[in-house]
């Protein structure tokens, strides 16, 4: 089902070679390129700082979606959005105003999100949607990748969807995302799916046209 978005996270890409990796992503089908910014705190792993994600920004030619899994996040946004992010998600869950965060990320020109720990409600974000281009609902507890998919996520999913209603925002999924949990999630209403492990799994820069057969098994 081609109207849905597919967003490699390229956590689970070569860490030698992440200007390769992106381009060959992008030239196998990729929608968006997801960035998993991790902090160490709120969650257990540490990844990619601005200097990593301006280095990345010329190698992007479609949509860099950067994934903020940091606590406190405020003090971070700008900084992100001036490495290049054109979509910046935080997590409700990262401090006590995420109110306050998405006019932050807004401000700044950027599309923004808000992202949904497995154990974060989806009525927590009443109050939010109205600031939000999209919901990022994570199917797995952050940190790693290639880790088991989180069944009641579908759940989750159809109950944002039926609180956005007719508002263009997106739901993201994340987190054990490959061909046999995808469907489900289409139907509850999901439209954009990260996937690490089920995109980067068996290939690599040399045999790029694995991405591609990954991506469209999903
Ligand atoms: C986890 C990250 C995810 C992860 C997805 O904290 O937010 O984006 O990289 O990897 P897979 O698709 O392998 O679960
Ligand atoms: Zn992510």
């Amino acid at each position: 089902d081609r109207s849905i978005k597919i967003a490699p996270s390229i956590l689970s890409a070569d860490f030698a070679n992440f200007g390769a990796e992106i381009r060959a992503i992008e030239a196998q089908g990729a929608d968006w390129v997801h960035v998993d910014v991790m902090d160490g705190h709120f969650v257990p792993n540490l990844t990619f700082g601005p200097p990593a994600v301006k280095a990345f920004r010329p190698h992007v030619k479609t949509f860099m979606d950067v994934h903020l899994m940091i606590s406190p996040v405020d003090q971070y946004i700008e900084a992100y959005a001036e490495a290049g992010a054109d979509m910046i998600v935080a997590h409700y869950e990262a401090g006590p105003h995420p109110h306050r965060t998405l006019q932050a990320i807004k401000a700044t020109g950027a599309k923004c999100g808000i992202s949904l720990n497995p154990g974060t409600p989806a009525s927590a974000i009443e109050y939010l949607l109205d600031l939000c281009d999209m919901v990022l609902v994570m199917s797995v507890n952050p940190g790693f990748g290639g880790q088991k998919f989180i069944p009641s996520s579908v759940q989750k999913v159809r109950q944002v969807r039926q609180m956005i209603g007719d508002r263009e925002i997106h739901i993201q999924v994340d987190g054990g995302v490959d061909p046999n949990t995808v469907g489900p999630l289409v139907e509850a209403g999901a439209d954009c799916f990260v996937a690490g492990s089920a995109v980067f799994k068996g290939g690599s820069v040399d045999t790029p046209e694995v991405y591609g057969q990954n991506m469209r098994a999903i």
